[in-house]
């Protein structure tokens, strides 16, 4: 391999700027010139490349976001778009790609490869979590921080007014950030996409909360919970009156400085995906379980689920006590 390039795509995650530094970087150390693709698909099929040096990523490791930009592309769904992206790296003379993303971009990298020959390796990339084949996706453990700061500071207030507080927290249809806030938060109560609750169960565990003698009550609601956040308040509010808020923390959580957790993640996972692409991988994502890096083909990161860990979550319920 001579050159290969590196884009971010779909939802930017803290982390992500680790990781390109470390693709660009462990290139360079093996002789390898690096490629780097502005906006994610939307770029490669406009042609937006430049090559990237390893001073062009210094300073960037404790950064948010992404220097390479990124976006939900909708040309590269068509076979043509897809065709143009290749015909941009083959006039680059780009021998592979790195895809920094969630399951949206791997498919998208798989159809590169599929259509068209073009050598691509995956990174996690997204605050959610829900890749099947890595214990962790680069990004999350700084949205778990992010949401958490957030959660400590409600609880003060839920407190002092002795009301209940809904909070809801990202992750698409998975429930991996919820669980975790949930945990180190010390809530009451926690709703994951992954156990749907009747209202029953709602009433019951609000009434258990309030005959325990709990002034006050911090709920964590996933985005991919039926109804989300306003669906529990509503319900709370609709079936017992209690004075109860809600707070959608939102984008909030894919934002600032990557925790070093990430950073490290990001890095050796980069180092990774250099290493794997010489090594003749292809098609497959590099992840991380048990503190070795995992090589996981692209179909099995959206065809198999990642479920939440049943341990922790009936942990949540024993610490709520
Ligand atoms: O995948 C990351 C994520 O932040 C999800 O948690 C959330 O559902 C989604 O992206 C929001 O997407 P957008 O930034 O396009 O609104």
């Amino acid at each position: 391999i001579k050159r290969i390039a590196v884009l971010t795509s779909g939802g930017d995650a803290p982390g992500m700027n680790a990781a390109i530094r470390a693709v660009v970087r462990t290139a360079t150390y093996h002789g390898i010139e690096v490629v780097g693709v502005r906006r994610g698909f939307q770029g490669l099929h406009q042609g937006d490349l430049r090559l990237l040096g390893p001073r062009d990523v210094a300073n960037i490791i404790q950064r948010g976001g992404t220097m390479l930009l990124t976006a939900r592309s909708h040309t590269w769904r068509s076979a043509e778009g897809r065709a143009e992206g290749a015909r941009h790296l083959r006039e680059w003379h780009v021998d592979a790609l790195v895809v920094i993303g969630g399951d949206g971009s791997f498919h998208g990298a798989h159809f590169l490869q599929k259509e068209h020959g073009i050598r691509v390796v995956g990174l996690p990339g997204t605050i959610d979590n829900d890749l099947y084949g890595t214990d962790h996706t680069i990004g999350y453990f700084t949205a778990v921080e992010t949401a958490l700061d957030a959660v400590d500071k409600l609880r003060d207030t839920a407190a002092s007014h002795e009301r209940i507080f809904v909070i809801e927290v990202m992750g698409r249809h998975a429930g991996h950030i919820a669980l975790d806030v949930a945990v180190a938060g010390g809530a009451e109560e926690v709703f994951l996409p992954e156990d749907e609750k009747s209202v029953d169960d709602l009433m019951d565990v609000i009434r258990e909360s309030q005959a325990k003698g709990k002034a006050s009550s911090v709920i964590i609601v996933a985005e991919g919970y039926p109804g989300g956040g306003q669906g529990i308040a509503n319900a709370i509010t609709e079936h017992t009156g209690i004075d109860t808020r809600l707070t959608v923390l939102g984008h909030i959580q894919r934002g600032g400085s990557p925790v070093s957790s990430d950073r490290v993640l990001a890095s050796r996972l980069g180092q990774g995906a250099v290493e794997a692409l010489m090594a003749g991988k292809s098609n497959i994502m590099i992840g991380r379980t048990g503190g070795g890096l995992t090589y996981v083909p692209f179909e099995e990161t959206w065809e198999k689920r990642k479920d939440v860990s049943r341990a922790l979550y009936k942990c949540a319920k024993i610490l709520s006590i």
